[in-house]
């Protein structure tokens, strides 16, 4: 549809997590006129639900190559060292900065940033606040900071698409608006430069633990601008999320890593301890070892879930350490004062996504990715815990520098250069994509598997362009809901397309039918860019 309105701005920052508002604080601070435009409400995104927290080399005795190690080890062979490098490097100064903005971090006895430990570090190096509540805290601190700053925020704002101009240089965005008065309906806001921060894409599974927003429409618009996207088969699924019955569906609540960074223990039905002997850091292995054993305990079980004791915490410790994650369990019925957690791993993060360089800057001149929404490289074939708000935090400064030196301009874009809106698929189609993924690309893969959830997605796809029996184009009813589930069915596609073609077993990718890491063909990325016609 033709825009009704328009904005015009230097910037648009298209998400309000820890990567958005940070990069819409800064550019503004440097005096660029900022809009920030997010789905729902500005703290309704992913990082409100960070529970562990920030990972950076901050404690005595950490060095950020320490970290990097780590980092690598987790990432399975497929991080970019210099990605990580910077990550590590320029993370704590971050995190000061972070804290600058008014962001309140837990401390220790004598006023240092209390730190806690996560599965992959072989140190304590998780920054957290008010116990376990940590992206609650960053949010606040944030969003507080973009009101003081008065920027420029539309919210109930769902992007569809990029505008370009003639060269292909990025001209802004288009979006559509509810409830918001002077914006409402389909309306652009024309700028040079574009940060995509909207998140993840977790609802793409029937579980996880994403909030309902976390529909991939980063994504899904960076594919049919033609950018580049990259390793989007490494799916993290968490290895302790609240088991609430094998049919709950949507977002489940975390049970955080750190958790057991205290010590809780995973446990079989019988108590026995199953990670002892796998993994020298024991429960505190890589997430993707972890979800993998507990995923073969409940094969070997026949069971839908598996157990975290911590009742040698003690209430007073519950209390103290992790309030969030007691009052989400005794909501549900659940004492883990008193008694072990079912727990079973669900989608968690994507360690893939809009493929961009170390100045955030995408395939499309203007375009910048930043946050869970990118694939910078820091994460490889899987995401070290707590790495992510700091990629947040990091890569957003880098964006903002480089808009700041560099000044992209465009020409205006006309309405010959909006883009055709895709075919759209009725709301209801989405727990129909989940089921299908959830099936055929969760945390167990194979070849079978595979092709018949591509299969399954190409029915849907045909089915958004045809009626049955009839050649012409059968749209739902254009509206946030249907927008989503066409992204969520656009990043499914690639997404499985590309698990299928990567035969081997890495990181978070798990193929039973390809059990082994096979660096001899397989030490490369995956790296999607469609054409109009593949859409
Ligand atoms: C957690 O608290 O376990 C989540 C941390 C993360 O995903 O980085």
């Amino acid at each position: 549809p033709a825009p009704g309105w328009s904005i015009d701005a230097d910037v648009v920052v298209v998400g309000s997590g820890v990567a958005g508002l940070t990069t819409a604080l800064r550019c503004a601070a440097a005096g660029l006129s900022t809009v920030v435009v997010t789905k729902a409400r500005l703290d309704d995104g992913s990082t409100r639900w960070a529970q562990g927290g920030v990972a950076a080399a901050l404690g005595e005795g950490d060095t950020p190559e320490q970290h990097l190690d780590d980092t690598l080890v987790a990432g399975a062979g497929l991080c970019d060292e210099a990605a990580v490098r910077t990550l590590v490097t320029e993370g704590p100064d971050a995190v000061r900065r972070l804290i600058g903005t008014g962001a309140h971090f837990d401390t220790a006895d004598d006023g240092t940033i209390a730190l806690g430990r996560e599965g992959g570090h072989h140190r304590r190096r998780i920054a957290h606040a008010g116990g376990d509540a940590t992206g609650a805290e960053i949010s606040r601190a944030l969003v507080e900071a973009v009101r003081e700053a008065a920027l420029h925020t539309v919210e109930n704002a769902l992007v569809l698409d990029l505008l370009t101009d003639a060269e292909g240089r990025t001209a802004g965005v288009t979006l559509h608006v509810m409830g918001e008065g002077q914006h409402d309906g389909v309306g652009a806001v024309h700028a040079p430069a574009v940060i995509l921060a909207t998140g993840g894409m977790g609802q793409v599974f029937s579980a996880t633990t994403n909030p309902p927003v976390a529909t991939g429409d980063g994504v899904a618009l960076a594919l049919r601008a033609g950018a580049e996207v990259s390793d989007l088969e490494f799916v993290q699924f968490h290895p302790t999320v609240l088991f609430l019955g094998a049919g709950a569906e949507g977002q489940q609540p975390l049970v955080s890593e750190a958790v057991r960074g205290e010590g809780a223990h995973l446990v079989d039905a019988h108590g026995t301890r199953f990670m002892l002997g796998q993994h020298e850091l024991a429960e505190l292995a890589p997430r993707d070892i972890v979800a993998k054993a507990i995923t073969r305990q409940m094969q070997l079980h026949g069971t839908e879930h598996m157990y975290l004791d911590a009742r040698h915490f003690g209430a007073k410790m519950w209390e103290q350490h992790f309030p969030t994650i007691l009052a989400a369990c005794r909501t549900h019925g659940i004492d883990p004062v008193t008694e072990p957690i079912p727990v079973a791993p669900a989608a968690h993060h994507a360690s893939g996504g809009i493929r961009t360089d170390l100045r955030g800057r995408t395939t499309v001149p203007g375009l910048y990715a930043c946050g869970e929404v990118a694939c910078t490289g820091v994460h490889g074939a899987n995401r070290l815990a707590s790495n992510s708000l700091l990629e947040g935090l990091v890569f957003a400064e880098r964006i903002a520098a480089d808009i700041v030196a560099d000044r992209p301009r465009s020409a205006a874009a006309t309405v010959a250069d909006h883009p055709a809106p895709s075919p759209l698929l009725p709301p209801e189609a989405r727990s129909t994509i989940q089921r299908i993924m959830t099936r055929g690309a969760g945390v167990v893969r194979s070849a079978d598997s595979l092709a018949r959830a591509a299969e399954e997605l190409e029915d849907l796809h045909r089915s958004a362009f045809l009626k049955a029996g009839a050649a012409e184009p059968k749209d739902a009813v254009p509206g946030v809901e249907a927008w989503e589930v066409t992204n969520l069915l656009l990043v499914s596609r690639v997404l499985v397309a590309a698990a299928r073609q990567r035969e081997e077993t890495r990181g978070c990718h798990w193929r039973e039918d390809r059990p082994e890491r096979d660096d001899e063909n397989w030490r490369r990325h995956l790296v999607v860019r469609l054409t109009p016609d593949r859409q």
